[in-house]
This record gives C-alpha cells, sequence and structure tokens, in this order.
C-alpha cells in the first residue's frame, strides 16, 4: 500500500491518548486494513506494571474485535523513532507477517519503514503448526 500521510498523523494523534504515567513514554500507532481503514491506538499503563498495554496491540485488538483480520500498514510513533516490542512484533504476526511498518517520532520524520517478517524473522505462526 502506498503510504499515506494521514496514517502517520493518526499514530502522531493517537499518542496524545497514551495512559503513560510511569514511563512517560507516549506511543501511538495507526494500523491500516487491506481497505484501508484505520485503527488507532495508544500504550495504556498500570500501577501494576506488567499490565501495560503497548499502541500496537490497543490498535490490534480494536480491528480484531471489530472483524477485521487484513491489515497493509501499520505506523508507530513516538517521540524518537522507538521500534515495536517484541510482544507485538509477535501478536502483528499472527496475522499480517507481510505487514509493512513505519516508524516515525512526533515531527512525521519516517526512521524506519520495514516488513514485519524483517522485524521478526522465522517467526512462529499457524503454519509452524501444520
Ligand atoms: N510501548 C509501546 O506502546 N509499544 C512498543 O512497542 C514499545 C513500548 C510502551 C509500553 C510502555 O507503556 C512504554 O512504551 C514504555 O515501555
Amino acid at each position: 500500500m502506498t503510504l499515506d500521510r494521514k496514517w502517520i498523523e493518526a499514530a502522531i494523534q493517537a499518542a496524545q491518548h497514551a495512559y503513560a504515567p510511569y514511563s512517560s513514554y507516549q506511543v501511538g500507532a495507526a494500523l491500516v486494513t487491506l481497505d484501508g481503514t484505520v485503527f488507532t491506538g495508544c500504550n495504556v499503563e498500570n500501577a501494576a506494571y506488567p499490565m501495560c498495554i503497548c499502541a500496537e496491540r490497543t490498535a490490534l485488538v480494536k480491528a480484531v474485535s471489530e472483524g477485521q483480520r487484513q491489515f497493509g500498514v501499520l505506523v508507530v510513533a513516538t517521540r524518537d523513532g522507538g521500534s515495536p516490542c517484541g510482544m507485538c512484533r509477535q501478536m502483528l504476526y499472527e496475522f499480517a507477517p507481510e505487514l509493512e511498518v513505519v516508524i516515525v517520532d512526533f515531527t512525521g520524520h519516517v526512521h524506519h519503514q520495514i516488513a514485519l517478517n524483517q522485524l521478526l524473522t522465522l517467526g512462529f505462526n499457524a503454519a509452524s503448526l501444520k
């Protein structure tokens, strides 16, 4: 899919909703389905630290719970162009190994544009269980 600046803006906007009182590290995500629908997400932290959920998984769970399972692009926005954690890579890989991951900072500068199956090489999914 051709990168749309609107998706970058959506991810940056989503970071505004981050609930990150412990890390002060705000993350926004925009997950785009193959039909062009955009699901956004932010990180939501908790005083019980392991309960924290990342922006990427928030967006993914929102999308899947709305009946969407086919994804083309994920934009992740942070202050410094941070990249998705391993747990998020694995969760996304379940649905879209070829997902295009676009990593931006809050100015909209693109730090990386890379396929998920490169971020998570030799990933494990349903095909591995056949
Ligand atoms: N975080 C994300 O939202 N996505 C990632 O892929 C990396 C980390 C969040 C979790 C936590 O709220 C904060 O960033 C610091 O780890």
